[in-house]
């Protein structure tokens, strides 16, 4: 009798739900009567703030509503409403992701992190812990004036959720790993809308897929306690190159992917092959940072490049603010991001050999571009992954991205496009998978296919199959974990976006 009863309530607390679910706007007021305030609908002035995304093909979507915790537990309680309701819904954070939908949602509900703004340092100096809204600028804004630095992105306004969740390339990833490897605590609200710590002492499962194995199948991270370290301001250039000087530049690139960052692992450096009409054309572009060398002369790791003549180079000694906003990329115009890696191998020929393959895309886009007079900038970027950065990688039981030291070192190639008309998109998806393909396959003809072939998750194309990239152990092991911490599936049911495992 009890337990029909009990069948019954649940049946009435249901059905009128279930019947409102054709109307879309039902999640937004129960979460409105749950979390009054906090919840933005489409008449508020407030909702284009809210919508507003680095990459406008994420604010071409329209959420039903926007809910905007202030801590954690507003968090819980908007998690248990969205369960109760079926409600699909995303999580912002600094929005950042290039591709529609990845932290947007058309007809669902956004839960936007931006009011999780604190930032506080231990008072032993060794721990920041930031609230999951913050930006990059907001970080070392905190931390430069204290002297203090943590692993984290390099560009100002980049969420510092997204980066962290999927691997995260800091500018001193040479010495210490990437962002995820420097993370001492998550809080996270699960499934069932419990809020739990995870660390290398506490739920270590859970912790251990948090670093790289990305956000979405897990649980909404309220805050990140990571390490800080003692940190003045760094040396960095950047240089512009005519694009016919790419074959000096990139056999330098091979030394350092092989060698020279290996012997001086305080050097960080990214290297873009782009293609501008107000460039005239190719250029060579790259960003390098040292964070110890004190003097405004190139540190040796970088002096090479420095003896090649460049149409520009800009050297400074300036602090991680400074930099992040030097490097940042404007808000707006259509964005597509896709990523690949290639193993090192003994000459620089596969490096070189990729470069006719950007050209043909190049071609490509161009060609498409022309008819409907869009806006059409491709870039194809190089981000090392060399043999200090995988052995810091492995500190506290290793990450989920499944490299090790013995498979590296390795090559991300990154495939960016920035156009401005939507007829393109489609067009341009297209270009850049194909040239990822190409780049595979010329890999795998020379016997430099990166093991499991891993896709750097937070570059990624969302047609990719990022996850297939970690490896079957990885893989298995990250999907064990997200089963026991939602049991249900809600996640993997409702919470749309980026890439599921
Ligand atoms: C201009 C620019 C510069 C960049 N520079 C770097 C760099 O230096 N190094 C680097 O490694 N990467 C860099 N990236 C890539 C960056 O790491 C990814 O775009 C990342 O996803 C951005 O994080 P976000 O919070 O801004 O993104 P969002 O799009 O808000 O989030 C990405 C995904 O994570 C989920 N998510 C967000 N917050 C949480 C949370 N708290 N808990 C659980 N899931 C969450 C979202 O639902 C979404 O699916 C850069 C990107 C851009 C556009
Ligand atoms: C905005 O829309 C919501 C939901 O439909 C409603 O509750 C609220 O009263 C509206 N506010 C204004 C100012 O119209
Ligand atoms: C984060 O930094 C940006 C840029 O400086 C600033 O506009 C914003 O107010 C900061 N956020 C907080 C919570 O301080
Ligand atoms: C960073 O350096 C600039 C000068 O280059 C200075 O104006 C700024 O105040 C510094 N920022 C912080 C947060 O210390
Ligand atoms: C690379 O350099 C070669 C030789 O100078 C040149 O022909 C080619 O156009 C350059 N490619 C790019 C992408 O800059
Ligand atoms: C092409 O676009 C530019 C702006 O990007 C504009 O100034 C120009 O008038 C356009 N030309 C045509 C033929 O539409």
């Amino acid at each position: 009798m009890l337990q029909k009863w009990h069948v019954f309530m649940l049946y009435t607390s249901v059905l009128p739900v279930a019947s409102a679910s054709k109307h879309r706007a039902q999640p937004c007021v129960a979460l409105a009567a749950a979390l009054p305030g906090l919840v933005i609908f489409p008449n508020s002035t407030l909702y284009d703030t809210h919508n507003f995304y680095w990459s406008e093909r994420q604010s071409n979507l329209s959420p039903s509503c926007f809910v905007a915790p202030n801590t954690a537990q507003d968090v819980s309680t908007a998690v248990k409403v969205l369960t109760r309701h079926n409600a699909p819904f995303t999580v912002k954070g600094g929005g950042h992701t290039p591709f529609e939908g990845a932290s947007s949602i058309e007809d669902g509900v956004t839960i936007t992190l931006a009011s999780l703004t604190d930032i506080t340092v231990s008072a032993d100096r060794k721990t920041v812990s930031v609230g999951a809204g913050n930006r990059w600028i907001n970080v070392s804004e905190a931390l430069d004036p204290l002297g203090l630095a943590v692993v984290g992105g390099r560009s100002a306004t980049v969420g510092v959720s997204g980066l962290t969740l999927g691997g995260g390339i800091s500018y001193f990833s040479g010495t210490r790993g990437w962002a995820c490897d420097n993370v001492r605590n998550y809080e996270i609200v699960l499934a069932s809308g419990e809020i739990v710590n995870a660390s290398p002492v506490t739920n270590r499962d859970l912790f251990w897929a948090l670093r790289g194995g990305g956000g979405t199948n897990f649980g909404i991270v309220t805050r990140f306690d990571l390490a800080a370290h003692e940190q003045g301001d760094l040396w960095a250039s950047s240089l512009i190159w005519p694009g016919s000087v790419n074959t000096t530049l990139i056999p330098l690139l091979h030394d350092l992917l092989v060698r020279n960052l290996v012997a001086d692992p305080a050097a960080h450096l990214y290297f873009i092959l782009v293609n501008d009409a107000s460039l005239g054309g190719y250029a060579v572009v790259s960003d390098q940072f040292h964070s110890t060398h004190a003097n405004i002369s190139p540190p040796a790791v970088f002096s090479p490049f420095h003896d090649v003549p460049a149409l520009s180079v800009n050297t400074r000694i300036a602090n991680v603010s400074r930099l992040s906003r030097d490097i940042e990329q404007a808000f707006g115009g259509r964005t597509t991001w896709w990523d690949t890696t290639v193993a090192a191998t003994a000459s620089p020929n596969l490096l070189l050999d990729i470069v006719p393959l950007f050209e043909a895309h190049v071609t490509r886009l161009r060609a498409a571009a022309e008819p409907v007079n869009s806006t059409m900038t491709p870039f194809m970027v190089f981000q090392p992954i060399t043999l200090n950065i995988l052995q810091a990688m492995q500190v506290n039981g290793g990450n989920a991205l499944g490299l090790k030291p013995e498979d590296g070192p390795i090559m991300i190639v990154q495939v960016n496009v920035m156009w401005s008309s939507p007829l393109l998109d489609a067009a341009v998806e297209e270009s850049c998978g194909r040239l990822i393909r190409e780049i595979d396959t010329l890999a795998a003809e020379r016997g430099a296919r990166s093991k499991n072939g891993y896709i750097y998750m937070n570059y990624a194309g969302r047609p990719q199959d990022v996850y297939a990239g970690y490896g079957l152990e990885s893989l298995a092991r990250l999907r064990k974990t997200a089963r026991k911490w939602d049991p249900n599936g809600e996640f993997r049911k409702l919470w749309k976006g980026y890439f599921k495992l």
